[in-house]
């Protein structure tokens, strides 16, 4: 029994005792004193435990310190910088939004979807991805099958039912979007939509991100061409890709796939991660290398990213995994560098 179902309970005993006339007024009293208590008693909780408002500042979305987080750990995604923050803040500024807050992620891996999703979770709640109003699902990982396609939706409406009544600032990550079997995702259309409420439940203040591969190809293919006609990877605009993603999320299996979600314009932004070149995984590779405590020295750093594969093979202009494999390979050489001067 918890602290708040006790208090409840020891008024309900109160109140029971009162026909005694003679202490009902002393009852009295102390059951006032044990519902101002009780008042006080969410305030006190939500000092120490978390709760789904600002006070205590578990719910505090501060924009600034997303933007500094992408900035100082995000490489060669201007377009991202772009969009993500503004389309953030819009949403969280209005304290009455149309309708809850829906981004589409894109592209290869190793881009920075996941991380995005983190430093977002980050802005708005104090707890981060630990906050109980974040909630990831992965579809490999939460809707394995296929033919339970059905069930998954129906528990999956539950769950994002139930989570948005205990508090309306929740945060949806869809891992793997492309892999959720077909037709599924739009089980969750109805809370992204543009409805008042829903059983008295308001989903408008809600964010939902989805990541996926989908668009990956794509923007490849779109950017080898535009660095063969010679324009900057910095003049890219939203423009040059963003239909394209919208296209590769419709036309590729998976997830999206002639999803009504598309169908009725409900994502409100597509934001393509682009694939990243040798110059960002030396940046990744010096951060991690910092990270554990070494001196990112110009030779590890080129150590590190020569061991990474890069495509297409005539120009090797990109990274195939991205940042995603750096920590780990700079682990590796690290350690086997300090083996070597062990044994030298
Ligand atoms: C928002 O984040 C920035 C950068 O981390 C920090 O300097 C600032 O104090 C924060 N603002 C509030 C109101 O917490
Ligand atoms: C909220 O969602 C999670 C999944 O992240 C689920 O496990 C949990 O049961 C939901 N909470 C409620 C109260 O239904």
């Amino acid at each position: 029994m918890d602290l708040r179902s006790f208090i409840l309970c020891y008024l309900v005993v109160l109140t029971a005792f009162r026909c005694d006339g003679s202490v009902s007024v002393g009852v009295t009293a102390v059951g006032l004193a044990g519902a101002v208590f009780y008042a006080g008693f969410d305030k006190i909780r939500c000092t120490f435990y978390e709760c789904c408002s600002d006070r205590a500042d578990w719910i505090k979305p501060n924009i600034t310190a997303l933007t500094v987080a992408l900035d100082s750990n995000l490489y060669g995604q201007h377009l991202v910088h772009h969009v993500v923050p503004r389309a953030l803040k819009a949403h969280l500024l209005n304290k009455q939004p149309q309708k809850a807050l829906v981004m589409s992620f894109h592209g290869w891996t190793g881009g920075g979807k996941n991380y995005v999703s983190k430093f977002i979770a980050e802005s708005m709640y104090k707890l981060g991805m630990k906050s109980q109003y974040v909630h990831v699902f992965v579809s490999t990982v939460h809707f394995p099958h296929e033919r339970m396609a059905d069930i998954y939706k129906l528990n999956l409406q539950d769950w994002i039912r139930s989570n948005v009544s205990k508090c309306e600032r929740s945060l949806f990550i869809f891992d793997e979007i492309d892999k959720m079997p077909i037709g599924m995702i739009n089980g969750i259309k109805p809370f992204i939509d543009y409805h008042e409420s829903i059983n008295g439940v308001d989903f408008r203040k809600s964010v939902f991100i989805f990541l996926s591969n989908t668009g990956g190809p794509d923007i490849t293919r779109a950017m080898l061409k535009m660095w063969r006609e010679g324009k900057k990877r910095s003049d890219i605009t939203m423009m040059d890709l963003e239909h394209l993603i919208q296209l590769g999320a419709f036309n590729e299996d998976g997830g999206l796939h002639k999803s009504e979600l598309i169908q009725h314009c409900l994502v409100d932004h597509y934001v393509p991660f682009m694939p990243l070149e040798r110059h960002h995984i030396e940046l990744c590779a010096r951060d991690e290398i910092r990270r554990r405590g070494h001196t990112p020295t110009k030779e590890l750093i080129e150590k590190v990213a020569g061991e990474m594969t890069y495509f297409p093979p005539e120009n090797k202009l990109f990274s195939t995994t991205g940042c995603k494999r750096v920590a780990q390979k700079v682990g590796f050489i690290l350690t086997s560098e300090e083996y070597d001067n062990i044994f030298a």
